[in-house]
């Protein structure tokens, strides 16, 4: 017999059909039992009646909860009173003829038929497969999917392409500290792991893809937070031939449509999204992320807003930015490209603190989900960034070479922006945090507590990676 979901069982009334899945409650009440099973498609109550007790008790005998089972049965209709309208399949009952165990489930660390909320984080990432197996947990994950979908279907609609890129490469700036993989092959080199896909990014501009995305995966040597992770994904995007506007449009389109799409039951504040100056976002919010809601109780509302017009250097006293060389370094992406009025400051490198860069960033309820802006595609404005970060000749020919010589081959004027996916989600899904819209998250220190990473290796693997390991302090 084909197998039929739980999802279109209330189409067969009356008929025999097959289902597979898990027990997700067994309940013993007298002369009969009652299952609730369940699938990736949703849950339905079984129940074996008392004349077939005898004939299958030896076939439930280990039935408990999470074993995974092969059951045939027949759809009934329920009475009218004891119709749970309620409930998925609360009009039907499956009423129980053949239950065959696929695999048996011993006792569990914690029960996944709760919204798992209440279990103590560590066992639930220990237990990652287990806990994914709650409905809240199945939601996200699959509320996540669908989102992706509708991203990708909707920017190959506009012309883009997705193009993966290297995990393996070398340290983009960023501000935040690279994970580092030593090379066997090139003794006392190292690649980096991407903390964006910057470089690449604007490279494929130089190669002519034109519209390009990606959900990439960066890794940054942080310490975590609820809205930050070690390594997390991105909906990273770059348009050639393209203003601010432009690429803002764009993105406010497809956060509106995800929404009016995906999550209908959600308001948005305000359309188009109000776009408010560094200056004064500081002044009234105190903040560069300014949470505007206007009711802050309501759970279903979403407040977007842009941020625009940063200052592109700060002075390096104020900032703990790891790659700050000189006098200067950058707010957002040393690859950005100063506001029109201001680039006769950059190529005189005056007024330095006042320069303006096209940075946005797009907030929603006090939260940055995403940052981007227009580039610095002229190899002369861009060595001058480079200049006032404090990097000689050397280290920009070195670091950067690439980058300067790609800009002299023809190079569309880009843009483009990174959406911190995992953010958007979470707020999406009404979580507390982005680690609940991840299937397999690191914990808050930055331990996978089911892999058990990080994790020494062995003696072998440190010697061919010519690497010398320094004895933790004890
Ligand atoms: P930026 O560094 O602002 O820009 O990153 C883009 C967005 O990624 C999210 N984000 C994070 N999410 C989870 N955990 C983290 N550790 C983390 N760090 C950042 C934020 C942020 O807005 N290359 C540029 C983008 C561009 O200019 O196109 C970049 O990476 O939501």
């Amino acid at each position: 017999m084909e197998r039929t979901y739980i999802e279109d069982a209330g189409a067969h009334v009356g008929e025999t059909i097959l289902c597979k899945g898990w027990i997700d409650v067994r309940r013993d009440q007298g002369k009969l039992v009652f299952f609730d099973f369940r699938d990736m498609t949703g849950y339905i109550q079984g129940v074996i009646l008392p004349n077939r007790a005898a004939e299958m008790a030896e076939a439930v005998k280990d039935a408990r909860a999470e074993t995974v089972v092969e059951v045939v049965g027949i759809i009934n209709k329920r009475p009218e009173r004891n119709v749970q309208t309620d409930k998925q399949n609360g009009d039907i009952e499956f009423e129980i003829t053949g239950l065959t165990i696929l695999n048996k489930a011993e006792v569990l660390p914690f029960e996944v038929n709760t919204d798992t909320k209440e279990i103590n984080e560590e066992t639930r990432l220990k237990h990652r497969y287990l806990d994914l197996r709650s409905a809240r947990m199945q939601r996200n994950m699959r509320k996540r999917d669908q989102v992706q979908k509708f991203i990708r279907d909707y920017l190959h609609d506009e012309k883009f392409i997705e193009v993966e890129t290297p995990i393996l490469t070398k340290s983009t700036p960023e501000g935040a500290r690279d994970y580092v993989v030593p090379s066997r092959l090139y003794p006392g080199n190292f690649y980096a792991l991407p903390q964006s896909p910057q470089q690449y990014k604007q490279l494929l501009m130089t190669a002519g893809i034109e519209r390009y995305f990606q959900f990439a995966k960066c890794m940054r040597d942080e310490d975590g937070r609820g809205d930050r992770q070690p390594e997390f994904t991105q909906l990273d995007m770059e348009m050639s031939f393209v203003d601010r506007e432009a690429v803002m449009q764009l993105n406010e389109k497809l956060l509106i449509a995800i929404v009016q799409q995906l999550f209908p039951h959600k308001r948005i504040q305000q359309m188009p999204f109000p776009r408010i100056s560094y200056k004064d976002a500081m002044e009234q919010y105190d903040n560069d992320r300014p949470d505007i809601r206007e009711d802050k109780n309501d759970a279903d509302l979403l407040a977007f807003c842009w941020v625009v017009d940063f200052p592109f250097f700060e002075s390096t006293s104020k900032s703990d930015n790891p790659d700050a060389q000189g006098e200067w370094t950058y707010t957002h992406n040393p690859f950005s490209r100063p506001i029109e009025e201001h680039m006769e400051s950059l190529m005189n490198k005056e007024n330095v603190g006042d320069i303006l860069t096209t940075q946005y960033d797009i907030c929603l309820n006090g939260f940055e989900i995403g940052g981007g802006s227009i580039r610095n595609h002229s190899f002369e404005a861009l060595s001058k960034v480079f200049e006032l970060l404090g990097h000689s000749i050397e280290t920009i020919e070195s670091d950067f070479g690439h980058m300067l010589q790609a800009f002299k081959v023809g190079t569309p004027p880009h843009g483009g922006i990174a959406w911190g996916f995992d953010r958007l989600m979470m707020l999406l899904l009404d979580e507390a945090n982005i680690r609940e819209v991840m299937a397999f998250p690191k914990t808050g220190e930055g331990r996978d507590p089911m892999m058990n990473a990080p994790s020494t290796i062995s003696d072998k693997q440190v010697e061919e990676l010519h690497i010398v390991v320094k004895k933790p302090k004890q």
